[in-house]
């Protein structure tokens, strides 16, 4: 794999960080070396994203197998480890028969650039800048609801919705011993021109959105209101204006009020759908 200029300088002073005896054996990969989350980091890592039975975590970057593996044992889910250093694989899949969770984890060499994410529920990376960012359009596929994790590093101007601060006094890289968190949960698409239907057969819903925050007009016949919101996984929440404020959530081809408040509580229960055209029509 050829090395990215940006990345070389974080390379060669990892590299010789590792090489003055750090925690891996195993050669670190040209693009991001093979450095462990330590115990308190990957147990957070795991909590924020609340990981549970029926979630498949996808770690990508395995490393030592660390990720996955607690998510199978303490939090009973599945998970796939992609890693590509062999020794690492192998490592990995060792690691996981003596934590007797062989049967519920899977270990790939594989480049994570090319891994299927489909399937993902949950997906961690402790990576580089620049590498979430090139993931940053997958991530954003992934079904709405999916949890993505990242230790340290952003994506960039997808702000996330929570990150925590952990002390990590043993920190093998940077100065300070912490280590940030970071959750995002992938926003449902919410974006274009809805229609109301039942009690709000005659409002509009414009939106348009970045990431989970949406902004767009609520309208009723020559009557438009500014409205703001926030979408977390199914469920966009407008914050409040004089008429109240809405709860939606996505659920097939519709919008459907599961909560409001103001005027707008008499919403609950109904719907919009996307429209066919460019308006509403009558
Ligand atoms: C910083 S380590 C993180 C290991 C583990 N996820 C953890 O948090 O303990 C990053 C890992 O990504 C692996 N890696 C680097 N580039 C990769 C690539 N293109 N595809 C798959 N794995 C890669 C490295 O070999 C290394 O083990």
């Amino acid at each position: 794999m050829r090395m990215r200029p940006a990345l070389a300088p974080v390379v060669a002073l990892v590299a010789s960080l590792l090489a003055l005896g750090g925690p891996a054996a195993a050669q670190p990969s040209e693009e991001v070396p093979f450095i462990t989350s330590p115990d308190n980091v990957t147990l957070e890592m795991l909590r924020i994203a609340d990981v549970k039975a029926g979630d498949h975590v996808i770690d990508l970057g395995s490393g030592d197998g660390r990720i996955v593996i607690t998510a199978a044992r303490r939090h009973g889910a599945t998970g796939l480890g992609v890693e590509i250093v062999p020794d690492l694989v192998a490592r990995s899949r060792k690691a996981a028969q003596d934590a007797g969770v062989a049967d519920k984890v899977r270990f790939e060499e594989r480049d994570l650039f090319a891994t299927d994410l489909s399937k993902a529920t949950v997906v961690t990376m402790y990576l580089l800048p620049e590498v979430n960012l090139q993931l940053r359009p997958k991530l954003l596929q992934l079904a709405p609801g999916a949890r993505i994790v990242s230790h340290d590093w952003d994506l960039g101007d997808w702000a996330p919705d929570r990150t925590v601060v952990l002390d990590v006094p043993d920190k093998q890289v940077g100065r300070e011993k912490k280590s940030k968190v970071h959750l995002w949960t992938v926003p449902a698409r919410v974006e274009g021109l809805w229609c109301g239907s039942g009690l709000l057969r005659e409002f509009s819903l414009r939106l348009t959105q970045q990431y989970q925050k949406a902004h767009g007009e609520l309208a009723r016949r020559d009557r438009v209101r500014a409205i703001e919101g926030t979408i977390e996984g199914h469920v966009l929440r407008t914050q409040s204006t004089r008429v109240g404020a809405l709860v939606l959530e996505q659920a097939g081809d519709a919008l459907k009020v599961v909560d409001g408040e103001g005027q707008l509580a008499l919403a609950r229960g109904t719907a919009f759908r996307k429209a066919a055209g460019a308006s509403c029509g009558g």
